[in-house]
């Protein structure tokens, strides 16, 4: 007869939190790969409004005749709808676990004097989970806005360029952008490190130095990408 003591269950693959982190990490570079390829794409609205909307029309052409039209979009929203799937309920089974072995005191549980507060700083926790929380809420609003078009505050439109230039021309559309991008900014910085951390790479000092530096650029460059259309249009340059 086989014995299940704890140690054998929490190896089991469905019971080990390494894993789940891992899993979390791999569903995370999946949509750090998807928001380089966006950011990139959206800068094709300083070439003007042919050429950006010639390029969302051959995103939905991509792999034709072989697929079918707007065969290769679907399978990456596919993909994408999974990764996001995948990464919140490993995120959630992770804090259920976290909860249930500190007895619900959770990030609070370690002493430390670098906080005034005596207790670790929750900085990560915070800004991972709220964070996450306001770009799952910012995704919502912004596909009804610019890809659904169900929330038209610049006139509705067929061309994806007049949606753009016409949604961030209104000063509050461009501010709920720019406080998206700075909680994504706060989870990219810190989901990064932490997901090539979980994929083992964090092996020393040198490593870790490396690792916080891959953090910043990638981080910086999608950030900096991201805000450049919103705010061109928003002080008159794209029009
Ligand atoms: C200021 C920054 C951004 C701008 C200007 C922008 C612009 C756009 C535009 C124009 C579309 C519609 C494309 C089309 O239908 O042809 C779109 C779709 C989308 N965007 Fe963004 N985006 C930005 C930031 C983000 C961020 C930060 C995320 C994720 C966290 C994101 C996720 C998506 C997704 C998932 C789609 C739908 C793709 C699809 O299924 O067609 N975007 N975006």
């Amino acid at each position: 007869m086989v014995v299940r003591t704890p140690a054998r269950r929490r190896s089991s693959i469905r019971g080990s939190s390494v894993l789940l982190h891992a899993v979390m990490a791999v569903a995370g570079i999946v949509m750090v790969l998807f928001l380089l390829a966006h950011m990139y794409g959206n800068l094709k609205v300083f070439s003007g409004a042919a050429a950006f909307d010639d390029y969302a029309a051959h995103l939905r052409t991509l792999g034709e005749p072989i697929l079918p039209h707007g065969g290769a979009l679907w399978i990456l929203r596919i993909v994408l709808l999974a990764s996001v799937l995948v990464h919140v309920v490993a995120a959630f089974m992770l804090w259920h676990r976290m909860r249930a072995a500190t007895t619900g005191r959770g990030g609070r549980r370690y002493a430390t004097k670098k906080s005034p507060r005596g207790v670790q700083r929750t900085y990560a926790s915070f800004t991972m989970r709220w964070g996450g929380l306001v770009i799952g809420l910012f995704v919502i609003y912004h596909l009804l806005h610019l890809t659904v078009n169900v929330i038209a505050p610049g006139g509705a439109s067929d061309s994806p360029y007049q949606r753009m230039v016409g949604g961030f021309s209104i000063w509050w559309v461009t501010l709920s952008y720019l406080i998206a991008l700075l909680a994504l900014g706060l989870h990219l910085r810190h989901g990064v490190w932490s997901a090539f951390a979980s994929l083992g790479a964090n092996t020393g000092v040198r490593r870790r130095r490396h690792l916080n530096q891959l953090a910043y650029l990638i981080t910086t460059v999608i950030i900096l990408g991201f805000l450049l259309p919103p705010l061109a249009i928003q002080f008159g340059m794209v029009t």
